[in-house]
């Protein structure tokens, strides 16, 4: 197969697009809902989409946050966190927390939203979110570009010690992400995708070399 040049950019010296196109390539991103308190036990509740799972054994997930925003500084006086799981139906209040509430505000109220309380955090969940994962800090890293200047990011990891899921989602067993719904960042400034039954494809892992190589012979065979 052959293509046309690829249009190449090197971010340093600028994209020369209308838009910055790579948050539209690393996409869809699933959306941390952070739920956090701070050290007066005030809650705390904002989208980040720079979020994803690092390991699962033992789970682990991290966020990154731009500048040190009450979600971090939260997390960093309390050692405790909460990923909420956004999905459609949340889609309008997971926007509206997104705003720039001053500090001590509590996104969870506001956006009229009911906090179910922690188990093995003291940090309360969405009790409307298909699932919550409750997670004690791990580690806060300062992102440092390649000549080691500081680019003021800082990626949060958290180890997941309790899991919450609404039994509606739960199906023989297996938590039906399809059903739950998640919605993504995508693209541009309000681009999202939703996920819904219909895009959940299935594809098995080769468990060895020879079968990678029988499911290239297997593709080509079906063109
Ligand atoms: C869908 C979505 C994803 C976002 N992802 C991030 C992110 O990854 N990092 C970040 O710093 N801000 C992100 N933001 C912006 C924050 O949610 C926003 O700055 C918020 O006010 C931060 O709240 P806090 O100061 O209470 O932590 C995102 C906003 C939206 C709507």
């Amino acid at each position: 197969m052959t293509r046309a040049e690829t249009y190449f950019y090197e971010p340093a010296k600028g994209h020369g697009l209308p838009h910055d196109p790579f948050k539209a390539i690393v996409a869809p991103r699933p959306i941390g809902w952070i739920g956090s308190r701070d050290a007066e036990g005030r809650g705390n509740l904002a989208p980040y989409s720079f979020f994803n799972a690092m390991c699962d054994t033992p789970p682990v997930v991290a966020f990154s946050s731009a500048g040190r925003k009450d979600s971090l500084r939260n997390i960093q006086a309390t050692g405790e966190f909460v990923a909420n799981f956004a999905n459609q139906r949340l889609a309008a209040a997971m926007n509206a927390s997104s705003a720039p509430f001053a500090h001590g505000e509590d996104e969870l109220a506001i956006t009229g939203l009911t906090p179910a309380p922690g188990r093995a955090v003291s940090v309360p969940h969405v009790a409307e979110a298909a699932a919550a994962l409750e997670c004690r800090l791990l580690q806060v890293l300062e992102l440092k570009d390649l000549d080691g200047r500081s680019t003021d990011h800082f990626v949060v990891f958290g180890q997941v010690v309790g899991v919450h899921i609404d039994p509606a989602f739960l199906n023989d067993g297996l938590f039906d992400t399809g059903a739950a719904g998640p919605i993504m960042r995508a693209g541009y400034l309000s681009d999202y995708a939703a996920v819904g039954r219909e895009q959940i494809v299935k594809l098995k892992r080769p468990k060895s070399a020879e079968e990678g190589r029988d499911f290239v012979r297997r593709e080509s065979a079906s063109d």
